[in-house]
């Protein structure tokens, strides 16, 4: 099979297309035949070398992790879906592996593809989609008639969590640059605040929840605009985000939450939401595996609208 390799650690120069052996799966996994996958910043990051102590992978090493695919064959005792069916989800996190004509993904990391959504649709959901719901849903406990500000509200995991937001009937603030303000709004932002242009602490506005995915800011700042239970979490895990999270319960009602790793299990319920027409991803650019160098380089650059996604 084809597939996009790195080498070793470094710049997205290093990727080269490469001629490797189809993966096998184990008992409990599905091998795809991959129709789309998208870019995750956690891609590039760990291209670079920066979760180089928490991953040793073996190169020549095939990143991605967002898939949508054909099953083409299961592992013994893999049996929720059959050879043919539509799927989309993650491969495994030690792995990766999406970047690639083939993948491997485990039995419960997977869920038929919404009907409603293309295969590059549905690549784009996995890591941005389960963040912003298990991140507004779980961790931010977001109920009906709350106040939220998502920071970042045009990128990958913020304009799914605008959506997010507005199935669970919270009032959102959304922060984004100026290009993208009537774009959020359309999304389901009641405002948006433009950051380049206006100090988002300025008018003193409180918020049940302030949904931080670009880590600008950190839970000091913004603890003058979260209400006195208020809760702040960032999806960038930091030495701030973290030393605040383990020590304010010691002194305040306010909470700050650091989201590590977002769970493969609530894929059928982002499926829902697509085929009820409350959720959309937005794809700002597709690109041929071969163009996997351009992909990384316009997404490190942390202004893309929506998803980048790769795709046959
Ligand atoms: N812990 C986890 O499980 C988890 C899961 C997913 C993602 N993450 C992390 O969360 C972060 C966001 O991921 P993503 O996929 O959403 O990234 P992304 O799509 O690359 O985010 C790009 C967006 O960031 C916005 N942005 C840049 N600087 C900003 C600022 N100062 N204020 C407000 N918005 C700003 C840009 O909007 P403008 O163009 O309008 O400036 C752009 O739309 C990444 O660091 C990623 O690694 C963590």
């Amino acid at each position: 099979m084809k597939a996009a390799v790195i080498d070793r650690f470094g710049q997205a120069k290093n990727f080269r297309i490469a001629e490797l052996p189809n993966p096998t799966p184990s008992a409990c996994q599905y091998l795809l035949k991959v129709h789309a996958s998208s870019i995750n910043p956690v891609d590039w990051k760990i291209r670079n070398g920066m979760f180089r102590f928490l991953l040793w992978p073996k190169f020549p090493y095939v990143l991605g992790f967002d898939v949508c695919g054909e099953v083409v064959a299961a592992g013994v005792s893999a049996h929720r879906f059959k050879v043919g069916d539509w799927v989309f989800g993650m491969t495994p996190f030690m792995r990766a592996g999406a970047y690639a004509q083939y993948a491997l993904a485990d039995e419960k990391a997977l869920a038929l593809k919404p009907l409603s959504a293309t295969p590059s649709e549905a690549a784009a959901l996995p890591i941005a989609g389960l963040t912003a719901l298990q991140g507004l849903r779980d961790r931010g406990r977001l109920k009906g008639g709350q106040d939220v500000l998502i920071i970042g509200a045009a990128g990958g995991v913020g304009h799914f969590a605008v959506q997010v937001a507005k199935v669970l009937g919270a009032n959102v603030t959304a922060v984004c640059s100026q290009k993208n303000i009537e774009w959020v709004l359309t999304l389901g932002a009641q405002r948006a605040i433009d950051y380049q242009t206006t100090d988002i602490f300025a008018d003193h506005r409180q918020f049940d929840l302030v949904f931080d995915t670009v880590a600008a800011h950190s839970f000091g700042c913004c603890k003058a605009i979260l209400k006195k239970k208020g809760i702040y979490i960032s999806t960038v895990p930091n030495v701030s985000s973290v030393f605040s999270q383990v020590t304010l319960p010691f002194y305040s009602l306010r909470r700050a939450k650091v989201l590590w790793l977002c769970r493969a299990n609530d894929l059928d319920e982002l499926a829902a939401l697509m085929n009820a027409g409350k959720l959309k991803p937005h794809i700002q650019q597709t690109f041929k595996l071969e163009q996997i160098q351009l992909a990384h380089e316009l997404s490190e650059q942390h202004h893309v609208k929506g998803k980048l996604v790769i795709a046959s």
